[in-house]
């Protein structure tokens, strides 16, 4: 069945990779770039299947409108796609406020926008999709990326509780967690903080060499995308879907260890209820 996507940045990685692999498919796409001539390729290639407006995320005017604009253009969308984004590391203090909001801006608060943005949208056609691409660093942390992992924990909850809200109108959330895969993320995109010598040698220290590629990320972005798109056919969409050797260790690890932790603690937690009466 063809469908009709929001994506936001299709220029680059996953979200290029989605697109062409949508359009190669016959679906529409209302997609997102930052960076003029950056999918000309695709436009020339597939003509009117393919919309492509500007925006940046950390403009949530330009969100509404940009949203508005799509749903105008299509009539209906049946895929929301918050794939937009990068990654910011170093330890917490090695980092400035600038790049903090920033980082926050664009994969906290425009995603949430975004959502913001379509929903009235699916409401009224009776339904719809909505992808949040995260990460496994949206459940599991390691040091020197505190605010990437600040900016995919918090996008998860606000995911996770919206969903909630939203099932009686026939819109489903599907939260991906990827684990590292060969786009543009670790290459060009991530950003990295100064670095303080007192944090040489620590384990925060780990991150600043995320631009070496000579250990290059497992995940095939394609095989992930592939996923991702087939999950559409299912009914009720999974709530969240791991993708990558390393996604499924480290979440595994991570929600094993906390289960575990939080059942040493039932006694005392159970502890602080005022005792019931009568
Ligand atoms: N690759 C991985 O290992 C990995 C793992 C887990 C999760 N992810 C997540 O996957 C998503 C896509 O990243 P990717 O791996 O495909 O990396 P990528 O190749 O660097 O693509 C990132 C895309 O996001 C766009 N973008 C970044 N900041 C933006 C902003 N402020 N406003 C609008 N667009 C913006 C980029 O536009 P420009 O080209 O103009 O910069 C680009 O289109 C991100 O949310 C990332 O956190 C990636």
């Amino acid at each position: 069945m063809a469908r009709t996507w929001f994506i936001t940045g299709v220029n680059s990685g996953f979200g290029r990779e989605m697109t062409e692999q949508l359009l190669e498919r016959g679906d529409r796409i209302a997609g997102t770039i930052r960076q003029v001539g950056s999918v000309t390729d695709l436009q020339a290639r597939y003509g009117d299947q393919l919309w492509i407006t500007e925006l940046d995320l950390t403009d949530t005017a330009a969100i509404h409108t940009v949203v508005d604009r799509a749903f105008a253009r299509f009539g209906t969308i049946d895929v929301v796609v918050n794939n937009a984004g990068y990654g910011l590391f170093g330890a917490a203090e090695e980092l400035t406020d600038e790049q903090i909001n920033h980082q926050i801006a664009t994969n906290l608060v425009g995603s949430i926008q975004v959502v913001r943005a379509a929903l009235p949208h699916l409401r009224k056609q009776g339904g719809g999709r909505i992808i949040q691409i995260s990460s496994y660093g949206g459940q599991a942390t390691h040091p020197g990326a505190s605010l990437y992992h600040a900016s995919k924990w918090g996008i998860e909850g606000f995911i996770e509780s919206v969903a909630k809200e939203v099932a009686p109108f026939n819109i489903e959330a599907t939260i991906v967690a990827p684990g590292g895969a060969r786009t543009n993320f670790r290459s060009s995109s991530s950003v990295i903080g100064a670095p303080m010598a007192a944090y040489d040698g620590s384990p925060a220290s780990m991150t600043r060499g995320i631009k070496d590629l000579t250990r290059p990320s497992p995940g095939d972005a394609g095989k992930m995308v592939r996923i991702i798109i087939e999950s559409l056919d299912q009914s009720p969409a999974p709530s969240r879907i791991a993708l990558g050797s390393d996604a499924y260790r480290m979440i595994h690890k991570t929600l094993s260890e906390r289960l575990a932790e939080l059942e040493a603690q039932k006694t005392l937690a159970i502890s602080t209820d005022i005792p019931t009466t009568g």
